[in-house]
């Protein structure tokens, strides 16, 4: 398996071209199940769980296309892809699949609406916490279907005629469920409100894909999206936003080893929370033309109290990397985990850096430390791996992370992006 060796100490300097998000891409694709016409998808990033996804895609009848780069493109810049569900061959997305992704378990919405039957595995619980989909059942329930739990799969069927619009208000805002419900209600007939939905830039995305394809939907980017189902989608071409975790995860590298980053590319208003936090800390941050610019002198870690929250609050994928970031602040400081019940298995890695947490519920205390130590660390979600190599760069001496194929389930060409800005990191193979 895979490891990486990093050597902390150096400032990053330089710049950093961000990825597209992997978290609009997947729901990106799966939108592709809506229509009998091709969705091109610009800026894929090139990730394992977008691979993960191909393959669930495929199982259903996409065919998946890559294309090469444009005269004068730049290396690194993600990838154009086709996706073509001409025919559905499969409504049923197997274990084995859908069991190592968890966004896989969203296919159920678009392929009930348009197949009007779908057989998909349950997703179980993962190392963050038990992730049940009683929110997903709920909402597509509302819109008529009908649901078996069979074998460990969600058996669901469409009325007659197809799912039907309806009012779906959330009792707790989910990512996935508001994806999922507002694919589905694009093919139902009549109108679907969907209240309290998530309003992460990564929803937006995909409805603005959905209208590109057809959809009827207004409210997006607010709690409560209203879509007018139609008859049938068509095909369509998107961007996938640029990752605002990888820019924020990059941010609080650059804050927490000093030196000057551009991350261009990045949009700032998709992690205003974030960046806000940051700044109280000490770090500077300035939009530019292309990207945000972070910069911290030598100056101490300020501490910083953060609860996580829905957006637009500060978002959980980035509590880990925030931790590894007060470990060395000039304080105390304290994070509350509100969104996932088990999401601090990072704390014992970082303890083995030599770092002061304490866990308390769903709060995390932090006393920080001038220095870190170098240690051999693992972990088991991919948040959390990265928040290791984040404190591997400000630790003195050598760091090895273990098992980082997580880190390659999220994050593209990582060690290279940190390589290019003096940073001594490398992948051991084997
Ligand atoms: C998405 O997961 C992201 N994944 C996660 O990123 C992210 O941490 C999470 O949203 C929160 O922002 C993708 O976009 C692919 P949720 P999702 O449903 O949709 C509870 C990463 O590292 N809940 O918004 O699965 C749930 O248990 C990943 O990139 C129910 O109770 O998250 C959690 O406590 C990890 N019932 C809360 O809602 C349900 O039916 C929010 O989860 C569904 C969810």
């Amino acid at each position: 398996m895979d490891r990486i060796r990093l050597v902390g100490g150096n400032e990053l300097n330089g710049e950093i071209a961000i990825s597209g998000a992997k978290n609009a891409a997947l729901p990106l694709m799966i939108a592709s199940l809506l229509s009998d016409e091709p969705l091109v998808l610009h800026n894929v990033p090139r990730l394992a769980d977008v691979k993960q996804l191909e393959r669930i895609l495929e199982n259903h009848g996409v065919d998946i296309a890559v294309h090469g780069r444009r005269r004068g493109e730049e290396e690194g810049v993600g990838q154009r892809m086709t996706f073509h569900a001409a025919d559905i061959v499969d409504t049923t997305a197997p274990y084995d699949l859908v069991s190592k992704m968890r966004a896989s378990f969203w296919v159920i919405g678009p392929l009930l609406a348009r197949c009007h039957e779908a057989r998909v595995s349950l997703p179980g619980g993962c190392a963050i916490g038990t992730r049940p989909v009683d929110l997903f059942l709920y909402g597509l329930k509302e819109l008529g279907a009908e649901i078996d739990i069979d074998e460990g799969y969600v058996v669901a069927r469409a009325p007659k005629g197809g799912l039907v619009g309806a009012t779906v208000t959330f009792p707790k805002v989910s990512v996935g469920a508001t994806h999922t419900i507002l694919m589905a209600a694009t093919l139902a007939r009549g109108i679907t409100v969907i209240e309290n939905a998530a309003q992460e830039p990564e929803i937006t995305n995909v409805a603005e894909c959905l209208v590109a394809m057809g959809a009827k939907i207004s409210g997006i980017g607010t709690r409560t999206l209203t879509v007018e189902g139609v008859e049938k989608l068509h095909g369509a071409t998107v961007e996938v936003i640029p990752d605002r975790i990888e820019t924020g995860t990059f941010a609080m590298a650059a804050a927490m080893t000093g030196g000057d980053v551009l991350l261009k590319g990045a949009r700032p208003e998709h992690l205003q929370s974030a960046l806000d936090v940051l700044a109280r800390t000490g770090t500077t941050l300035t939009s530019e033309a292309n990207g945000l610019r972070v910069h911290r002198n030598g100056n101490g870690i300020r501490p910083v109290d953060v609860d996580t929250d829905p957006f637009p609050g500060f978002p959980t994928d980035l509590q880990a990397q925030f931790m590894a970031l007060m470990t060395m602040s000039d304080g105390v400081s304290q994070i509350r985990e509100t969104i996932f019940e088990n999401r601090y298995m990072h704390v014992a890695e970082l303890a083995r850096f030599g770092a002061d947490i304490s866990v308390n519920g769903q709060v995390a205390t932090i006393t920080g430390k001038p220095q870190l130590k170098g240690a051999q660390v693992m972990a088991t979600d991919l948040r959390a791996s990265v928040s290791l190599v984040i404190a591997g760069l400000a630790a003195k001496g050598e760091t090895v992370v273990n098992r980082i194929y997580h880190l390659d389930r999220g994050f593209e060409r990582l060690e290279d992006k940190l390589s290019r800005c003096g940073a001594e990191i490398e992948r051991l193979a084997g």
